[in-house]
Parts: C-alpha cells; structure tokens; sequence
C-alpha cells in the first residue's frame, strides 16, 4: 500500500499545474512498491524451484522467474516514462506472502507432493497479489492519461494471470491427488 504522500494540495488545471498530480504521486508510490515486490519475487521463486518435488512445478517457478524479469523491465520504462526515479519501496503485503512462501520450504517435508501443494498454495496468493496491483495499474493509466504506460501493465497483468492458470493446471494434474495418499 501507498503510504507518505506528501502533498496535500489539489492541483487544477486553473492553478496552473497541470503535470503534478496526488493521483499521479500515488501511481508513483504503487509502481515502487510493485518494484520492491518484484525483485523480492524473483529471488523466493528461485528459493521455490529449488524447493519443488515434481519437475514440472519446479521448471514453471524458473520460467516464472525469465517473467519476473520483463516485469522489473517494464516497471523501469515505466519510471522512465513518467520521469520518476525507479526505487523501490518496501510492500509489506508482499513481505508477508515471501515470508510465507519461505515458512513452507522450513514446515513441510522435502521430496513429497504435499510440499508441492503448499508451494503452489503460497505462489498463487502471490500472483493474486499481483493481478490486483496491476489490474489497478492499467486503470489507473488509463486515467492519469498514459496508456503507453496501461500497454505495458497489461501485458504484465496478462502475464500473471496465465502464471495463475498454469499453477492450477500443475496443481490439477496429479499433484493434489499424490498429495491426498502420501502418509
Ligand atoms: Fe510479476
Ligand atoms: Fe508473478
């Protein structure tokens, strides 16, 4: 979540500042904050392709981590774009999700497809996570007047959606079912 805006005053175009907006800051202040997430994102997923049983789960974390990368691209032509500095900002939500993701590799048993369910659990509350913050990344384009800037959110955001789809269809082809008689 975006936190420390400081600037209170409403700008109009009557007063004369057209460019600097609070929506504008707060579009800001959610692309850092996806910037964190990402770069936080690309270092667990490696942690959890490492972690995963079945090869599968383990190669679409890997391939998951190429994306991760044209998504830290994106976001950095994005600040480009708007002039801003491309800085992250520390998303405690997301924090959370990694911290969680983490606990499963420490709390399960190596080797079993009960670790796998677990890992997939943690991976698509994170791409949930993500398909919220860039669904509000486009609209937000959009408004603000950018929708060079929503193209490229989209193709994030469609990115993440199809990492969602292909974690359930991982999930569904045997790995629930091998997890349900493992004893
Ligand atoms: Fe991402
Ligand atoms: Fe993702």
């Amino acid at each position: 979540m975006a936190t420390g805006l400081k600037t209170t005053k409403i700008n109009t175009p009557e007063n004369g500042n057209k460019e600097k907006t609070l929506l504008k800051e707060l579009f800001a202040e959610e692309l850092k904050s996806n910037y964190w997430a990402e770069k936080q994102l690309s270092k667990v997923l490696l942690r959890m392709s490492k972690g995963a049983t079945a090869i599968e789960l383990s190669n679409a974390f890997k391939q998951h981590i190429t994306i991760t990368e044209s998504h830290i691209n994106r976001l950095e032509q994005t600040f480009k774009i708007l002039g801003v500095p491309a800085r992250g900002k520390k998303c405690e939500s997301v924090d959370g999700l990694v911290k969680e993701a983490q606990q499963v590799m420490e709390t399960t048993e190596k080797d079993t497809a009960v670790r796998d369910v677990a890992l997939i659990i943690s991976a698509q509350k994170i791409e949930h996570y993500e398909i919220a913050a860039y669904g509000s990344l486009v609209k937000l384009a959009n408004t603000i007047g950018k929708p060079d800037i929503a193209h490229l959110m989209q193709q994030t955001l469609d990115e993440e959606k199809e990492a969602d789809k292909i974690l359930t269809q991982i999930a569904e082809s045997g790995i629930n079912i091998n997890a349900d008689i493992e004893r």
